[in-house]
Order: C-alpha cells, then sequence, then structure tokens
C-alpha cells in the first residue's frame, strides 16, 4: 500500500517541487509507456510533468513516464531527459514495469498490432486513435476482455472534453433518447469563418491550413468522416449497440456555399456540421451532415474551433458538454484522465471496474439504424431557375404533390442575364418524398443547377 514518505514544502506552481512531491510523497508507481511522440505524446508528457504533484493528491500514486517509442525522434526534449527513448515499440510491451501502453500515433497500422500486441503482454491501453476504435474496436476490446486489462479512449472523441467518461459515468443512470453534436474542429472553424466573413470555403480552408489550423489534407475533416467515426463511439457507448462507419450516412461541407449562409442568416439559422442519432427504441438515426441550426439553439453558439455534444437523457433531460476538441495540452489532459482511472483500479485491485464500452461485453448487441429515407424534419431547398412566369407554381406543385408543405419562399430579384435562386423552407417532410421531389424538379428545363438540399434541426428534435 502506498506509503507517506517525506514531506516536500510546496510552493503553488513550482512544477520541479510537485513532481518530487509526488515521488517521495508515495512508493507506488505506475509506469506508462508511450508509443508517439507527436503533438499529443508532447503534450500528454507535459500534463503529466506538470500535474504529477496534483496528481499523486489525488491518486495516491506517483505516475511515471517511463519510455517512449517513436521511430521519428532521436532525442526527446531537455525537460523529459530521465525518459527513456526508443524506436522498438516492442521494448514497452517486454517491460515488466509498464503497466499502460498508450498509443499516440494514429492510423490502423501499425498502431492496432501495437495495441494487441500491449494487451497480449497484459498492459492496460490508452489510445486518442478514433479511426482505430471506430472500425476495430470490438477486435481490441475482446482481446482486452479476454486478458483482463482495460482500455481507455478519452480522447478519441471531443479532444478535452470527458465525453466518454460521462457516458460510462455520469450519465449512467439514463437512457439516452438522442445525441447532436459538433465534434470537428476543424469543420466548425471553417463554417463560422463563412458565416461570419462572408468568404467561400475554398479560401477560408486555404487560410486554415496556411495557420495550421487544418490539415494539409482536410479530407476526413471537412467530409465528416472524422465527426462519423467518434458518433460511431458515443453510439455505442450510448444504446449498448454495435455501429460500423457503414452505418453512418455522411455528407460533408465542401458544398455550402456564402449564398446558403446568407439565406440561412435569413430565416434565422447557422449552419453546421451536426453528427444526430436519435433514439427510436428498436430502430436509431445514424447521421452526419450539413444542418441548419435555429440561432436560440446552444449548438448554433458554438464558436471557433470548438465541439459542443449535446446529449438528452430520459432522467437527466439536456446535458451540452462543451470544449476544445483538439489541441495538444487539451487531448494530452484526456489521455491522462484514462492514465488515472486506470492507475486507480491498479492501486486498488479494481481493474475492469467500469465497462471499456459502458456496457458489458455481453449486453452489447445489433440493434438496426433508420433507414436515411425514413428520416423526417424540415428542408432548405436552393433551386436554380430560369425567372418566368409559371415557374414558382410548377416547382410547388411537384412539392406538394410529394406531400411537401412549403413553409416561406424567397425569391430575390433577378440581378443579371441567366437563372436566379429560389429559397424555399418546407415543414417537416420524409427524406424519400423530398429525394424525389428534388429528382422531378431537376429534370424540369427551367431548371439551371442542381437543387441545394440542406436538413434544419427542428428544436423538436431535442426530445
Ligand atoms: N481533426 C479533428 C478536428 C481533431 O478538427 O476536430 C481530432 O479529432
Amino acid at each position: 500500500m502506498c506509503t507517506n514518505k517525506n514531506s516536500v514544502n510546496l510552493i503553488p506552481g513550482d512544477i520541479a517541487a510537485e513532481r518530487i512531491f509526488a515521488q517521495e510523497m508515495y512508493m507506488k508507481e505506475i509506469k506508462v509507456g508511450l508509443i508517439g511522440f507527436g503533438t499529443v505524446g508532447r503534450g500528454m508528457a507535459q500534463v503529466l510533468m506538470d500535474q504529477g504533484g496534483r496528481l499523486a493528491k489525488k491518486m495516491g500514486a506517483a505516475v511515471v513516464l517511463k519510455k517512449v517509442a517513436d521511430i521519428a525522434v532521436s532525442q526527446l526534449p531537455e525537460q523529459f531527459a530521465d525518459i527513456k527513448l526508443t524506436k522498438d515499440a516492442q521494448e514497452l510491451f517486454d517491460d515488466p514495469e509498464i503497466h499502460i501502453v498508450v498509443e499516440l500515433i494514429g492510423g490502423i497500422e501499425p498502431a492496432k498490432s501495437f495495441i494487441l500486441q500491449a494487451i497480449a503482454k497484459g498492459k492496460h491501453v490508452v489510445t486518442a486513435n478514433k479511426a482505430l476504435i471506430s472500425q476495430h474496436g470490438r477486435e481490441i476490446f475482446d482481446a482486452a476482455a479476454k486478458a483482463g486489462v482495460e482500455v481507455g479512449f478519452e480522447a478519441s472523441v471531443g479532444g478535452g472534453i470527458p465525453v466518454i467518461k460521462a457516458l460510462k459515468e455520469g450519465l449512467v443512470a439514463n437512457r439516452i433518447l438522442s445525441i447532436m453534436g459538433i465534434m470537428n474542429g476543424t469543420a466548425n472553424y471553417i463554417l463560422n469563418k463563412m458565416t461570419d466573413n462572408g468568404v467561400p470555403f475554398d479560401a477560408v480552408l486555404k487560410e486554415a491550413q496556411e495557420k495550421g489550423y487544418a490539415e494539409a489534407d482536410p479530407t476526413y475533416d471537412v467530409e465528416g468522416i472524422d465527426t462519423a467515426h467518434k458518433l460511431a463511439i458515443i453510439m455505442t457507448m450510448a444504446y449498448g449497440m454495435q455501429v460500423s462507419l457503414d452505418d453512418i450516412t455522411t455528407e460533408g461541407i465542401t458544398a455550402i456555399e456564402p449564398i446558403d449562409i446568407d439565406f440561412a442568416k435569413e430565416f434565422g439559422y447557422r449552419i453546421k456540421l451536426l453528427a444526430i442519432s436519435r433514439n427510436h427504441g428498436d430502430h436509431v438515426e445514424a447521421r452526419v451532415h450539413p444542418t441548419m441550426v435555429p440561432e436560440n439553439h446552444m449548438l448554433a453558439s458554438i464558436g471557433g474551433a470548438y465541439n459542443g455534444i449535446y446529449f438528452t437523457g430520459d432522467m437527466v433531460g439536456n446535458v451540452l458538454l462543451y470544449g476544445l476538441g483538439a489541441g495538444m495540452m487539451p487531448t494530452g489532459s484526456a489521455v491522462v484522465a484514462d492514465i488515472v482511472d486506470i492507475a486507480r483500479n491498479i492501486i486498488h485491485g479494481a481493474e475492469g471496474r467500469v465497462p471499456c464500452l459502458s456496457y458489458m461485453p455481453d449486453h452489447i448487441t445489433s440493434r438496426s439504424i433508420t433507414p436515411l429515407e425514413k428520416i423526417r424534419c424540415p428542408y432548405y431547398f436552393r433551386i436554380s431557375v430560369v425567372d418566368e412566369p409559371g415557374v414558382l407554381s410548377t416547382i410547388s406543385g411537384i412539392l406538394g404533390k410529394n406531400s411537401i408543405s412549403i413553409e416561406s419562399v424567397i425569391q430575390k430579384s433577378r440581378r443579371q442575364k441567366g437563372a436566379v435562386p429560389i429559397i424555399i423552407r418546407t415543414y417537416e417532410a420524409e427524406e424519400s418524398a423530398v429525394r424525389k421531389a428534388v429528382a422531378e424538379i431537376d429534370s424540369l428545363d427551367i431548371v439551371a443547377d442542381k437543387t441545394v438540399k440542406i436538413r434544419i434541426l427542428d428544436n423538436s428534435e431535442e426530445s
């Protein structure tokens, strides 16, 4: 058990003294091996160093980062000089002193093999790898259950926001009725800049890349794939069901134009890339797409590169988790939170106390996903038409024939020769009817371009 050794005089903010305190106060040490010393790896190491004393006071033990494996790093920064650096991850798995292996290299391979090797050697695992957990989680969790070790993945969703912990623990008493979230900071940053500065998508993306806010290859962020990975993980935990990436309808933000943002404002909405899942009992919705969010909805005010995840539980009601979904220190904070959870369980001999996926493994079922055609919500259409008599009545006729009821229409006056946009906001309609109507509208000679369709978040979607 932990022994209180010497006491150290602590001056608030004196990190070195805090570290000595952590090591001297407790004999018990939890040793960690880290694979991948990139941005998040450095963040995690720095959090452990800066918060060592505080963590020891909260855990009754010291967390020690013993070894780092990274093939591309030849020397660790000076403050980490005590940590052994290797190019061979196997050294971490073979080290009997290491309790927890942290994987922060991202991607599917070799991350997956490293994690499975660590588990096979009896190590607990912490990862921030959403692509891996959402696509190969089952194999990893099965292996972990067999080996009696834990897998922490808090940093895979919402960066520094404790989303996973909230689902596993804080909201444990609830049946989750719906999940709505802005889970990609890059896409949110781009949409916010487009909205606030009236700049087109390509220009904002270029600027974001130059400033280092967006990746050189932004496909996963702007096409909604990164958000879908995160939604798959959250849905699995919220509902206790297997969800694969293919179950999630995913549409990105690349087709959004400033004109749609302007009309959204005129109708009282902001366009957000939203992950949406509503629980209908025997089936659940699973979709990621640009959505017009009413300006008075809390998710509409999630600014900059921030994330916001909005749960509705049957007991608790609505809960909004808000914070930085990426970045060195916020993500490092989430990785360390997982390390501390596991370390506490090791210290108290309570490994596996909280199931990794919230539900016990044999209660993770395969419920069905609501087909997209059956989704019902209000819609925004931007139809490019030749401005001539009878056009509006032709279009409204097609919508009426498909049981789509118009809520309001805007047509701006013709400024120059050519097509003009007709903007239509509908009442709630079924996706299958909308697709049929839009196909018919787009086949008309008076229609000059493909109709833009954006789903609208009805405030009633909260429950
Ligand atoms: N690329 C993600 C984002 C962060 O822009 O939010 C990591 O999931």
